[in-house]
C-alpha cells in the first residue's frame, strides 16, 4: 500500500491536487467515500480538533470507526486535521496526547497547527510533533502565517486581508521553518480564509477569496515541499487551477460540504443531508478540481 506522504508527492509532481474533506457530522463519512469512489478519484478524509468539540464529530476514535465502516484504500485515507497549539479561542491545547491517540487509532498523517505562536515557538513545537509522527512513519503538514476565519469575533474586511499581505506567509520564514522542523507539507496562507464556525456565522456564505499566485510560486520555489491551501470553499476556481500548477497538492474542503449536510438534513432526514454531500463532492471533484479518475494515475504511477 502506498503511503500517503507518496500519493501526495505523485499529486505534486504531476500537478493535480489531492482534495481533504471534512467530517464535522459523522453520517458526512459514507456520501463522501461513495462520491471520490464513483468519480474514481482520490482525497484525504479528515477531522480537526473544532470538530469533535464544536460540532458532531464526537471523537478521534468516533471518526476512525465511521471510516473504517467505508475504507477504500484504493480512494480514501484519514488524515487528522488542526491540532492547534493554541486554539481559536486563545487556549493553549495539550497537544501531544491527541497525535498519540491519532497515531495509536492509526490515521496515515496528521497535521500540528502552533501558527499562531511566534515564529522559534511555531519552530519548536511542530519539529517535536514532526519527530513523532515520522517515528510511526506518518506525514507531518504544519502551518505558517495566518489562515483566518476560525476565530471567534469579526475579521477584517477581505480586501483589507489581501492588500496588506500581513497575515501571509513570508517567504524567507518559510524557508528556515522548513529547513528546521522536516515538515512534509506546509499549509500557506496566500489569500485563502477559513469558513466561519461560531454559531451565529457557521450557515453564512463565504467570501469568494483570491490567492496571490505570485506569493505562492516564491514559497513553492524557496520551500520545495508539496503545500497545502487550507480554506479551500468559495475559492474562486480560476485560483484553485493556478495554485495547483504552482506548489499546492492538498486543498482542505470543509464549509460547502458541511453547509450541504446542515440545509439538507433540516427537513429531519439524515439521507437528505447525505444525498447533498454526496453530490457536493462529486461536483468539487469533477467540476471544480477536474480530478476525476486520479486513483488510477496515482496506482499507475506507484508501481514505476
Ligand atoms: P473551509 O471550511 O473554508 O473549506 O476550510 C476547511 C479547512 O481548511 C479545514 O482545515
Amino acid at each position: 500500500m502506498l503511503a500517503t506522504k507518496q500519493i501526495v508527492d505523485i499529486a505534486w509532481n504531476k500537478k493535480f491536487v489531492i482534495p481533504a474533506f471534512n467530517i464535522p457530522y459523522l453520517p458526512m463519512m459514507k456520501p463522501v467515500i461513495e462520491a471520490i469512489r464513483d468519480e474514481n478519484s482520490f482525497a484525504l478524509v479528515q477531522v480537526a480538533r473544532l470538530e469533535w468539540e464544536k460540532f458532531e464529530s464526537k471523537s478521534l476514535k468516533a471518526v476512525r470507526d465511521e471510516y473504517e465502516c467505508w475504507r477504500d484504500e484504493k480512494h480514501v485515507r484519514l488524515h487528522l486535521d488542526h491540532v492547534p497549539a493554541l486554539d481559536e479561542d486563545a487556549k493553549l491545547v495539550d497537544y501531544m496526547p491527541i497525535i498519540n491517540e491519532a497515531i495509536e487509532l492509526g490515521y496515515d498523517s496528521l497535521m500540528i497547527d502552533a501558527s499562531r505562536l511566534s515564529l522559534e515557538e511555531n519552530i519548536e513545537v511542530t519539529k517535536r510533533v514532526c519527530d513523532v509522527a515520522h517515528q510511526a512513519g506518518l506525514a507531518c503538514e504544519a502551518e505558517l502565517g495566518a489562515v483566518l476565519g476560525h476565530e471567534s469575533g469579526p475579521l477584517p474586511p477581505y480586501d483589507e486581508i489581501f492588500a496588506s499581505g500581513e497575515s501571509f506567509t513570508k517567504v524567507d520564514e518559510a524557508a528556515k521553518f522548513v529547513a528546521e522542523t522536516g515538515c512534509d507539507w506546509l499549509s500557506v496562507a496566500i489569500g485563502n480564509i477559513h469558513g466561519a464556525i461560531s454559531e451565529a456565522t457557521r450557515g453564512q456564505t463565504k467570501i469568494a477569496a483570491r490567492l496571490d499566485i505570485q506569493h505562492l510560486k516564491e514559497l513553492k520555489d524557496i520551500t520545495n515541499i508539496p503545500l497545502v491551501l487550507h480554506g479551500g470553499s468559495g475559492i474562486r476556481n480560476e485560483y484553485i487551477i493556478e495554485a495547483i500548477k504552482n506548489g499546492i497538492a492538498k486543498i482542505n474542503v470543509g464549509t460547502e460540504i458541511r453547509q450541504a449536510y446542515e440545509k439538507g438534513r433540516e427537513t429531519g432526514d439524515i439521507e437528505a443531508g447525505r444525498k447533498a454531500v454526496y453530490l457536493k463532492t462529486r461536483e468539487i471533484i469533477k467540476e471544480h478540481y477536474m480530478i476525476s479518475g486520479t486513483a488510477d494515475i496515482i496506482s499507475t504511477a506507484g508501481k514505476e
